[in-house]
C-alpha cells in the first residue's frame, strides 16, 4: 500500500548499518568492543533501583499516573535546580516530567513550530535535533557547532532569513563535538533571544559530567532566560538511568503550558514507581552522580593516553560521555568517517559513531562513547595500533 508520509523525508540512518556490521562481527563470534552509541554501563545508585522496587510494590501506583509529572518528582527537580545553580522554578508552572529529554524534545517541537517555519539548529548536532524539526514539516537552518561561530551566524541569520527562524536549539557540553560554554556565552545568547523574540532550547543532557574542575552552566541562571528560554534535563547520564526513561523540561511558562497540552493528549504519564525513584535519585544521590563522573573522567584519560600511543592524538573533552576525534592523519584524505568506520570494525574490532551520522560537518571525525571499561579501552588501543600500523 503506497503512502507518502513525513517519515519518508528522513534520510537513511547512517548509525545502522555500522549496527549491521556490529551484529554481523558478533554473530561470528568476534568480540566488538563498542564505544558506539552513548548507552551508559553503570549501574543506576542502588538507592533508586530500592526505591523503584518498594514503589513497585504498591498496588496505588499500578494505576495511570499524570502526564506532567506527580507534584513530588517536579518540586525535587526544582530543589535541584536552586542547590546545584541558584535558579528559582515554580514546580507547577516552570517544570515538566518527559519521557525522556528525547520524547519531550520531539514533542515540544511538534507543539510548537507550524509547517514551513525556520528553526535553527547546529551541525553537527545529536540527530533528533534536527530530525524533530523535520518530522514537524519546519526547515532546519544549519548553524556552526563552534559555540561562538554559532552565536554569529544565528544574528546573521535573523537578519536575513525570510521567514525570520523564531526558535534556536542548543546543546552544551555538545553532543557530538564536547563544545563546552560560561555563563557569559549564555547570557549573549539570552540577550539575542530576548532583542529577536527568539525561544531558545537548550538541551542539557551532559550537565552532570564534566571533568577537570569545570563547570557546565545552565541558561536558566542568566537573569530573564525564563522569558526566553526552555532547558531539558535528563538523568540518562549523570544517574546512569537511560532505560528509566526520565527526563524534564524546564523554564518559560507559557511553552512549557503547550508542551503540557500537547502531552496531555499523548501520554497518561510514567509509571508512578518510577516518578517516585526519579526523586529519591534528585534529592540523595549527588555522591553517585560524583562517582559516576568519576568513572568517565578516568576512562577519558586512559583514552587520550592509550590512543596517543596507538598514533592517533585527540584532545580531551571538558564535558559529555564522549571523545570527539579526528580521522587519524595516517588515513585522513583516505578514508571518510563512514570507511574508517567501517575499517576499525573489521580491522581492530572497534565500533565508532562515523562523524556523518551527525550531519554533514561532522565528516572528517568520528565519536566515541566512554562506555567501555579501562581494560577494554586499553584492548582497543592495541588493536588501533595495529590496525594502523597496515592500514
Ligand atoms: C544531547 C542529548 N540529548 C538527549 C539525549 C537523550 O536523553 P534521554 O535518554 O533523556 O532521552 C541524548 C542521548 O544521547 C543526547 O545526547
Amino acid at each position: 500500500m503506497e503512502r507518502a508520509s513525513v517519515v519518508d523525508t528522513l534520510p537513511v540512518y547512517i548509525f545502522d548499518e555500522i549496527n549491521r556490521l556490529k551484529y554481523e562481527a558478533r554473530v561470528k563470534g568476534r568480540d566488538v568492543i563498542d564505544f558506539g552509541m552513548g548507552n551508559p554501563d553503570i549501574p543506576t545508585p542502588p538507592a533508586v533501583v530500592e526505591k523503584l522496587r518498594q514503589a513497585v510494590l504498591d498496588p496505588r501506583n499500578h494505576r495511570y499516573s499524570v502526564s506532567r509529572g506527580i507534584p513530588g518528582v517536579r518540586r525535587e527537580l526544582a530543589y535541584w535546580y536552586k542547590r546545584k545553580y541558584d535558579v528559582e522554578l515554580d514546580p507547577d508552572q516552570e517544570v515538566l516530567l518527559t519521557l525522556g529529554a528525547k520524547e519531550g524534545f520531539n514533542h515540544l517541537i511538534q507543539a510548537i513550530t507550524a509547517p514551513g517555519e525556520h528553526v535553527m539548529v547546529t551541525s553537527p548536532c545529536y540527530p533528533i535535533h534536527r530530525f524533530a524539526v523535520q518530522l514537524s514539516r519546519a526547515v532546519p537552518v544549519l548553524l556552526p557547532a563552534d559555540p561562538e561561530s554559532m552565536l554569529c551566524e544565528a544574528q546573521k541569520a535573523l537578519n536575513t532569513i525570510n521567514p525570520r527562524p523564531r526558535t534556536l536549539i542548543i546543546s552544551y557540553p555538545n553532543n557530538p563535538t564536547t563544545a563546552c560554554v560560561d555563563l557569559d556565552f549564555f547570557s549573549r545568547v539570552v540577550a539575542l533571544a530576548r532583542e529577536n523574540d527568539l525561544l531558545v532550547i537548550h538541551d542539557f543532557a551532559y550537565a552532570d559530567l564534566v571533568y577537570d574542575n569545570y563547570r557546565a552552566p545552565s541558561i536558566l541562571q542568566v537573569p530573564g532566560a525564563k522569558e526566553t528560554a526552555l532547558e531539558f534535563y535528563s538523568l540518562t547520564k549523570g544517574y546512569s538511568m537511560a532505560g528509566w526513561r526520565v527526563g524534564f523540561c524546564s523554564g518559560h511558562a507559557p511553552v512549557l503550558n503547550k508542551l503540557r497540552r500537547l502531552k496531555s493528549y499523548m501520554d497518561y504519564g510514567m509509571f508512578q514507581p518510577i516518578q517516585i525513584a526519579a526523586a529519591v535519585a534528585l534529592r540523595d544521590c549527588d555522591t553517585e552522580v560524583d562517582r559516576i563522573c568519576r568513572t568517565y573522567g578516568e576512562r577519558r584519560d586512559c583514552l587520550i593516553r592509550n590512543f596517543d600511543q596507538a598514533g592517533w592524538s585527540i584532545e580531551p573533552p571538558r564535558g559529555t560521555l564522549f571523545v570527539w576525534a579526528p580521522i587519524p592523519d595516517s588515513v585522513q584524505g583516505r578514508l571518510n568517517s563512514l570507511d574508517f568506520a567501517r575499517f576499525l570494525l573489521a580491522e581492530a574490532e572497534v565500533a565508532v559513531a562515523p562523524g556523518i551520522g551527525f550531519g554533514e560537518a561532522g565528516e572528517g571525525w568520528v565519536r566515541l562513547a566512554l562506555v567501555e571499561n579501562e581494560h577494554r579501552i586499553k584492548q582497543a588501543a592495541r588493536n588501533i595500533r595495529r590496525a594502523l600500523s597496515k592500514g
